[in-house]
């Protein structure tokens, strides 16, 4: 059940850190992928050498990994990395620290850096665990959207009995398990995104293309990613990283972006079409770089395939197809043709006439016109939070 799940373990200092170690190997036994960081603290409790063994992975703990060459970790990285940063066990001081936004260890910088859900699984002694500051630590956690899995009562280090017990590592291992399956609403969903331009050869070095970035294809990738969807990317040539637990492969041309698509939509559930593909390819091309005088003065054209329509072609029941079309002029008209003609659920219209909207901006200002002819406009705001709208209503449109 948390197979391909990415793991980001943060261990605090307490005496139930011991039991980091097990926890580790519980989650890697149901599939997760996890990788350790520590607070200098529960180096005391447990080392750093048992929770890179058992995870073959180095443990980070600090910020400089080599004090004499000067090489250092990169906890942008690792906060980027995971789909959950679960602490276990997590300490009074480290949810105290987590409310203020504390900075003061590394994990507490991962913490800061990291955009995936954070869990905490507290263990302390009764009396802190009671205590009016960390009741009231944990609500702030809470409303924030931390989660918190409850401790559990009984015998304590200390000697007391009662609540503050971290829970035990199969117990967490079964909450995270539940955590995936309710709060991730796309998890059983195959999706496949195109995304980018494509890059049409004319000869060794030049090509026919477009300025597409591919900026909102992978903002909606790592949404959905996030959302519990097994997404299947496939990006013409752009200059961005793969998303983190997405599939991604990488084509040059329409045609390899056309044979790629068909075969991934076959066994997808939901298919998303941002590529700006190219139309027309050069009926020839040459092999080596044409020199200025060998240069035709006219290339010759022939009209690439149209991806989403043949997609539109083979939708199979309860498939859903989403288009973009963007638009200089007769937006709406436009964009609502392309919606019938190529069978889709909904398409998501942008305009260049909008500022920040289109093309290579970190920002997109969309309308989304649905098949049953209902409409929505939305304004000016981040790929990242455009994707987010876009995952909604395409939650909305999930066979119940
Ligand atoms: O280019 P056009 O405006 O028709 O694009 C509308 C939609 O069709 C977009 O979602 C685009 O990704 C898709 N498309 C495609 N293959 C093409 C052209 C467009 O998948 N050859």
């Amino acid at each position: 059940m948390l197979e391909r799940k990415k793991i980001l373990l943060g261990i605090t200092g307490s005496i139930a850190a011991y039991k980091a170690a097990l926890l580790a190997r519980e989650l890697q036994r149901r599939g997760a992928e996890v990788r350790v960081v520590m607070t200098p603290s529960s180096i005391e409790f447990i080392t750093p050498l048992t929770l890179a063994t058992l995870t073959g992975h180095p443990v980070y703990s600090d910020f400089t990994e080599n004090r004499d060459s000067g090489e250092w970790t990169n906890h942008v990285e690792l906060g980027l990395w995971g789909d959950a940063f679960l602490i276990a066990p997590a300490t009074a001081q480290t949810l105290s620290a987590m409310v203020t936004g504390a900075c003061d260890n590394f994990l507490m910088a991962v913490h800061l850096s990291s955009r995936c859900p954070v869990i905490a699984a507290p263990a302390m002694d009764l009396d802190m665990y009671q205590h009016a500051a960390t009741q009231a630590n944990l609500e702030a956690l809470e409303n924030r959207g931390v989660s918190i899995i409850q401790p559990d009562s009984g015998a304590l280090a200390s000697g007391l009995d009662g609540k503050g017990r971290m829970a035990e590592p199969e117990a967490i291992a079964n909450w995270l398990e539940n955590w995936f399956q309710t709060k991730a609403p796309l998890n059983d969903k195959k999706i496949v995104i195109t995304a980018g331009p494509t890059h049409e050869p004319i000869d060794s070095v030049r090509f026919l293309g477009n300025r597409s970035s591919g900026k909102m294809g992978f903002a909606l990738a790592r949404e959905l990613q996030s959302a519990g969807a097994d997404v299947h990317l496939i990006a013409g040539p752009v200059q961005l990283n793969d998303p983190s637990g997405v599939q991604v492969t990488r084509v040059e041309t329409a045609l390899e972006m056309h044979a790629e698509a068909m075969k991934a939509i076959k066994s997808a559930d939901i298919g998303i079409a941002t590529a700006a593909v190219s139309d027309f390819r050069a009926k020839t091309t040459s092999k080596v770089k044409w020199h200025r005088n060998e240069m035709p003065t006219a290339i010759e054209l022939d009209e690439n395939p149209d991806i989403l329509y043949d997609w539109g072609k083979q939708k199979r029941d309860g498939q859903i197809l989403v288009g973009f079309a963007l638009e200089t002029d007769n937006g709406i008209e436009s964009a609502k043709s392309k919606l019938k003609r190529k069978n889709l659920n909904f398409i998501v219209l942008n305009s260049t006439a909008d500022p920040g909207a289109g093309f290579g901006t970190d920002t997109n200002k969309i309308s989304i016109f649905e098949q049953n002819g209902k409409s929505h406009t939305f304004d000016l705001k981040s790929k990242d939070a455009v994707a987010h709208d876009i995952t909604q209503l395409i939650l909305t449109h999930l066979p119940q």
